[in-house]
C-alpha cells in the first residue's frame, strides 16, 4: 500500500487532508506532529481506529525524531511522499515572538527535507502560502513567477523555507514541489483565526475585533478543495514546480464579518474596530491557471460552504469551547507528555 508521511496533521489543513485521503483513497497515512498548542487530535478522532492511519508525536526540527521516523517508515515500499503542512501559522503570535515561528517554518523544513532526501523519497509537497508574495495593489493578481516580498515574520519564515526548497531542487535534483494557497476556511480551524474566532465570539455574545478599518482583502478556499488540490499535486504535479491554490473569492474582512453576522442572524453591532495589525497586508489575490491545467478547480460555493462551516461550529460546542478554554490541552497533556511551543 502507498505510504504518506503527514506532517502537522492534527491541525486545521493538515487533518482535513487526512480525513479526506483515508477516506477517499487507499493510502497509508503517518501523521508526525508536535502537538503544540494548535495541534489538536481530537480532530482526527473520526480516523483514528482506521488500521491506514497511524499517529506519532514529534518535531519535525528535531533531526534524530526525523530520521528515526523515516526510517521505522521506510520498510518494504518505504514512503512514497512527505507532505508538511507543519507549521506556526498565525501571523499575530509571529509578531509576539518570532522564534518559535524560525524553528518549525525555517529549520524544521530542512531537516524534514534532509531526512527524505537521504531516504529516497520521490516527493515532498511543501504547504506554502500567498503571503510570501506580500502585499497586492487593488488590481491584478499574482503568479508563482513574482518576487517573495514578505511582510510578517511568519511570512518571511514561509519564504525562507520556500528558498530552501528550491536549492534543494536545483542542487540535488530532490523532488520537490511547492504549493501556495490563500486562506482556508472550514470545519476543525483553531478559533484564533478570523472566521472560527468572529462564529465563536458572536455565539457567545462577544465583540468581533476588526483591525484597522476592516477594508483588507482575502481569497477565500474551502478547506476540503485546498485537500484534494494537494491530491491532485501529489498526483500530477512536476517536481520543482510551484502551483497557486486559489478561487476568485475576494472578501474584505468587513464584508465577511457581515456575512457571518447574517448567517448567525445576529446584530452588526457586535462588530468593534480596534487597533490594526502593525505590517497589516492589504490584499492577496493569485493568478491558479497553473493549477488548473492540472485538472483541479474549486467545487465549494462560497456562501454555501460559509454557511455549513457557521452550522459546524453552532453543533460543535463542545469542541470549541475545549479548545478556547485550555481544556484540551490538559488532556492531551496527560496522554503525551509535555507540550511544545505556545501552550
Ligand atoms: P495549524 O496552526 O492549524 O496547524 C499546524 C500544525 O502543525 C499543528 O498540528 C501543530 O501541532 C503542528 N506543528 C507545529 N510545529 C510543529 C513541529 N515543529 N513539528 C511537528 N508538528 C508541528 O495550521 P494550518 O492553518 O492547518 O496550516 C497548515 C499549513 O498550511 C501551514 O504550513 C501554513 O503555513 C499553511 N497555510 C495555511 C493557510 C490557512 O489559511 N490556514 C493558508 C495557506 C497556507
Ligand atoms: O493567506 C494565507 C494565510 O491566511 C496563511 O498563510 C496563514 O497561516 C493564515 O493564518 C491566514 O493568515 P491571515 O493573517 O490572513 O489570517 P487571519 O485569520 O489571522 O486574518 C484574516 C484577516 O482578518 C486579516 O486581514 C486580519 C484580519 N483579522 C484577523 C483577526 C484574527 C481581524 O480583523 N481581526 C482578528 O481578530
Amino acid at each position: 500500500m502507498r505510504k504518506i508521511l503527514v506532517t502537522g496533521g492534527c491541525g486545521f489543513m493538515g487533518s482535513d487532508f487526512i480525513r479526506y485521503m483515508v477516506e477517499t483513497s487507499q493510502v497509508m497515512i503517518v501523521n508526525l506532529d508536535k502537538l503544540t498548542y494548535a495541534g489538536n487530535p481530537e480532530n482526527l478522532k473520526s480516523v483514528e481506529q482506521n488500521p491506514n492511519y497511524h499517529f506519532i508525536r514529534g518535531d519535525i526540527a528535531d533531526q534524530t525524531a526525523v530520521n528515526e521516523t523515516l526510517a521505522s517508515l521506510a520498510g518494504q515500499a518505504g514512503i512514497e511522499a512527505v507532505v508538511n503542512f507543519a507549521a506556526e501559522s498565525h501571523v499575530d503570535r509571529s509578531i509576539m515572538g518570532a522564534e518559535a515561528f524560525v524553528h518549525t517554518n525555517v529549520l524544521g523544513t530542512q531537516v524534514l527535507l534532509e531526512a527524505a532526501r537521504k531516504l529516497g523519497v520521490s516527493r515532498f509537497i511543501q504547504i506554502s502560502t500567498d503571503e510570501v508574495y506580500g502585499t497586492l495593489g487593488p488590481e491584478g493578481k499574482i503568479s508563482e513567477e513574482s518576487p517573495l516580498r514578505p511582510n510578517s515574520p511568519y511570512a518571511a519564515t514561509k519564504a525562507a523555507a520556500d528558498l530552501i526548497c528550491r536549492s534543494y531542487f536545483k542542487t540535488y535534483g530532490f523532488p520537490v514541489i511547492i504549493t501556495r494557497s490563500t486562506n482556508n476556511f472550514g470545519p476543525y480551524q483553531f478559533p484564533e483565526k478570523l472566521i472560527p474566532l468572529f462564529v465563536t465570539n458572536a455565539l457567545e455574545g462577544k465583540t468581533l475585533p476588526l483591525y484597522g478599518d476592516g477594508l483588507n482583502m482575502r481569497e477565500w478556499l474551502f478547506v476540503r478543495d485546498h485537500s484534494r488540490a494537494i491530491e491532485r499535486v501529489l498526483e500530477k504535479g512536476t517536481s520543482g514546480e510551484i502551483y497557486n491554490i486559489a478561487t476568485g473569492t475576494e472578501l474584505t474582512n468587513l464584508e465577511i464579518t457581515k456575512a457571518i453576522l447574517r448567517v448567525l442572524e445576529r446584530d452588526e453591532s457586535l462588530i468593534e474596530f480596534v487597533k490594526d495589525r502593525p505590517g497589516h497586508d492589504r490584499r492577496y489575490a493569485l493568478d491558479w491557471a497553473k493549477l488548473r491545467r492540472l485538472g483541479w478547480g474549486p467545487q465549494a460555493k462560497f456562501e454555501e460552504t460559509l454557511r455549513q462551516t457557521v452550522a459546524w461550529y453552532k453543533e460543535s460546542e463542545t469542541w470549541w469551547r475545549r479548545v478556547k478554554s485550555g481544556e484540551y490541552l490538559k488532556y492531551y497533556q496527560a496522554q503525551y507528555g509535555k507540550r511544545g511551543f505556545n501552550p
